[in-house]
């Protein structure tokens, strides 16, 4: 049975957001709003990628920041790959939780990485080879486009689930997020999907990663925890849109994510005020694409209407 009153929230400001500004992001800059966001009490973080800078230049400074969080352990800080060379040096920079991306649709995996999917999960065999002799590690396998390609429409349930099982088979232990690309995605599918995988395979674990193009973002987390699914990606502020996904925008806004589920009595461990002030210092990121509701509404206005936070939770 899965755990109603609880749910783990995955912060990807720092990766999915900072990615959709051109101009560079000072280094300093970025660590700081990663500190800032680790104070909101987030223990789950993706902090960057290392990819061809090339491809994402803001990523660019990625061994900096990654120096900078290596040796935080209260919190699971993991860093993007999209081969393996990307894994060598995440783990050379002492990062041991990877996120691999591999998409469901063909088209959207040649524009993202240049490699055909059968040749990104080639990729992902040899991470998972290399990982493996190293002793312990987080593996999470985003499933890019699994609802909609920006370049081929409506992804099949059938081809997710090909892919799925494909990266299963070689990564049995690790995460699988389902990642609505595109911003797309609507409840009634977010739920259908996931329980159908669900139910085939009952004892994977599942994340939700959304984006807000549509207005979808919160609505579609809670069809997938509805679903069973209790690791929910958000990106503070809204911030974000994929380089490589024409179309899309931000990420579904973290504290508007936060503030439902609060408000209905779950608990994610994070301080929503801490949180609004990483928020507001996102928003004034020269170059970024930021949508929030809360953001909007008067602090106090929000005070009034959240339930005080236990003792025993504030200790968590
Ligand atoms: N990190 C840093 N550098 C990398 C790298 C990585 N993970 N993978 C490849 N490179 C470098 C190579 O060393 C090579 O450098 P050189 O030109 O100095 O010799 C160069 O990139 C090209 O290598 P190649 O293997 O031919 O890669 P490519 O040009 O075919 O690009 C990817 C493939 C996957 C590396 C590139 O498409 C990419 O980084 N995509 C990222 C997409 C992304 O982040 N999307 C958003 C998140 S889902
Ligand atoms: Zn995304």
């Amino acid at each position: 049975m899965t755990d109603r009153r609880r749910v783990e929230f995955v912060e990807v400001a720092p990766r999915d957001g900072f990615q959709s500004i051109g101009e560079p992001i000072p280094t300093a800059e970025k660590i700081a709003i990663i500190d800032g966001l680790l104070e909101a009490g987030f223990r789950r973080m993706e902090i960057g990628s290392f990819v061809n800078p090339k491809a994402v230049p803001q990523m660019a400074d990625m061994a900096e920041v990654a120096v900078a969080f290596r040796d935080r352990k209260d919190a699971r800080l993991s860093i993007l790959v999209p081969n393996s060379k990307g894994a060598e040096i995440a783990l050379e920079s002492g990062y041991r939780a990877l996120v691999f991306v591999v998409s469901v649709s063909e088209t959207h995996n040649r524009k993202n990485v240049r490699r055909s999917v059968a040749e990104s999960l080639d990729q992902l065999r040899s991470i998972v080879e290399t990982i493996g002799r190293s002793g312990d590690y987080a593996l999470r396998i985003d499933l890019a486009t699994a609802f909609d390609c920006p370049f081929d429409g409506t992804v099949s349930l059938d081809d997710l689930r090909r892919v799925y099982l494909a990266a299963r088979s070689i990564a049995p232990d690790a995460e699988f997020a389902l990642c609505d690309t595109t911003g797309c995605a609507d409840p009634l599918s977010v739920e259908t999907r996931f329980s159908a995988l669900i139910k085939e395979d009952p004892q994977a674990t599942w994340a939700f990663h959304g984006h807000d193009t549509f207005g979808m973002g919160v609505a579609n987390s809670f069809a997938a925890y509805s679903a069973g699914v209790r690791i929910i990606d958000a990106a503070t502020a809204g911030l974000g849109g994929c380089p490589f996904a024409p179309g899309a925008s931000g990420n579904t806004a973290m504290e508007d994510l936060v503030f439902a589920f609060t408000r209905g009595g779950v608990d994610s461990g994070i301080d929503l005020e801490r949180l609004l002030n990483a928020a507001d210092r996102i928003a004034r990121l020269p170059g970024g694409q930021t949508e929030s509701h809360l953001r909007q509404v008067p602090r106090e206005r929000i005070a009034q209407v959240l339930p005080e936070r236990t003792a025993e939770q504030r200790a968590q």
